[in-house]
Order: C-alpha cells, then sequence, then structure tokens
C-alpha cells in the first residue's frame, strides 16, 4: 500500500466530475486500500478518490472512534434524505486547519456498490450520514467551502494560498543549502 498526495482547495482538480466506476478489478481494490491508509493516516474520517486526483465515484469513510470500521462506497447514490436538516461543523483533509458549519439531511438512504461490485444500502444518521453528503460532493466537485459565504471562502483561499507559498518557499531553501 501507498500513501497518496492530497490536492489542496483551491486546486481546481477538485473541481472535476468523477466518473462511475465500471470496472471492479484489483486496480480498483488498490486503489480503495490506498485511501484506505491516506485517510487513516492523515487523519481523518472520510476520503474521496477526487481528493487524490482520481476522477472516479469512490469514497472511503470511517467515522468509528476505534477507526477499525472501514466503508467503501463506490458509485453511491442517495435514493432517499429526510425533510429534516441538521448543522455540523464540517472539515476537510483539503482544506487544512479549516472548520465550519454546513446544513445537510438529516438522515438519508444510500445505495452503492462494494469494491467487488456488490449492492448494497444503508440508512444512516448522524456524523455518517454528514460525511457521506460530504464526501459525495467531492465526487460532483464540490468543495464544503462552496456553502460558505463568499466572503468566508475568499478569506480561505487568501489563507491557504499563503499557506502553499510559504510551504513552497521552504522546500525550495532546504533545496539549495
Ligand atoms: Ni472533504
Amino acid at each position: 500500500m501507498s500513501l497518496l498526495n492530497i490536492l489542496r482547495y483551491p486546486d481546481p482538480r477538485l473541481h472535476k466530475i468523477a466518473k462511475p466506476v465500471t470496472v471492479f478489478d484489483a486496480r480498483l481494490k488498490k486503489l480503495a486500500a490506498d485511501m484506505a491508509e491516506t485517510m487513516y493516516d492523515a487523519p481523518g474520517v472520510g476520503l474521496a478518490a477526487s481528493q487524490v486526483d482520481v476522477h472516479e465515484q469512490l469514497i472511503v469513510i470511517d467515522t468509528s472512534d476505534t477507526r477499525d470500521d472501514l466503508r467503501v462506497f463506490i458509485n453511491p447514490e442517495i435514493v432517499w434524505a429526510s425533510p429534516e436538516k441538521q448543522i455540523y461543523d464540517e472539515g476537510c483533509l483539503s482544506v487544512p486547519g479549516i472548520y465550519d458549519g454546513v446544513e445537510r439531511h438529516a438522515k438519508i438512504k444510500v445505495r452503492a456498490l462494494d469494491v467487488d461490485g456488490k449492492r448494497f444500502e444503508i440508512e444512516t444518521d448522524g456524523l455518517l450520514a454528514v460525511c457521506i453528503q460530504h464526501e459525495m460532493d467531492h465526487l460532483k466537485g464540490k468543495v464544503f467551502v462552496e456553502y460558505l459565504s463568499p466572503l468566508k471562502r475568499n478569506r480561505i483561499k487568501a489563507k491557504l494560498l499563503k499557506e502553499e507559498r510559504e510551504l513552497k518557499r521552504d522546500r525550495q531553501s532546504v533545496a539549495v543549502r
């Protein structure tokens, strides 16, 4: 297994639309395993393939405290969503250090395929429901900061771009030493 590079907002590749997975082979299993390893290492509770620059409909999630309940959703679809909404403070591995409230459906029913191409359905609420909706947005090219006001979003963009420049500068000064 190997760790994958996570794209950082505002990288334009985060806005690509992911295609459905059609081939369930060893490559797909390795991608899911590498994504899980990357998510646990970060650490995070969810990761979408879009975040590692693979534009296919695949997400990995583990919202358990014990970090031993890995869930893989391929070609996920929300088949039912409660009219009730809830607001959670969300974060994202592609938007490091930023947390803000996003309103989403409180309860959802999701249909997806596993790594073997077998179909399953789950109905869930709480953090798992939030996480699935957040990761499914990534597959549509949407990052959670897009729910925030333009003012907040621009501030976040400026902060992350500044950090990115500083990181690059640090890397360069290491290289010339
Ligand atoms: Ni995210």
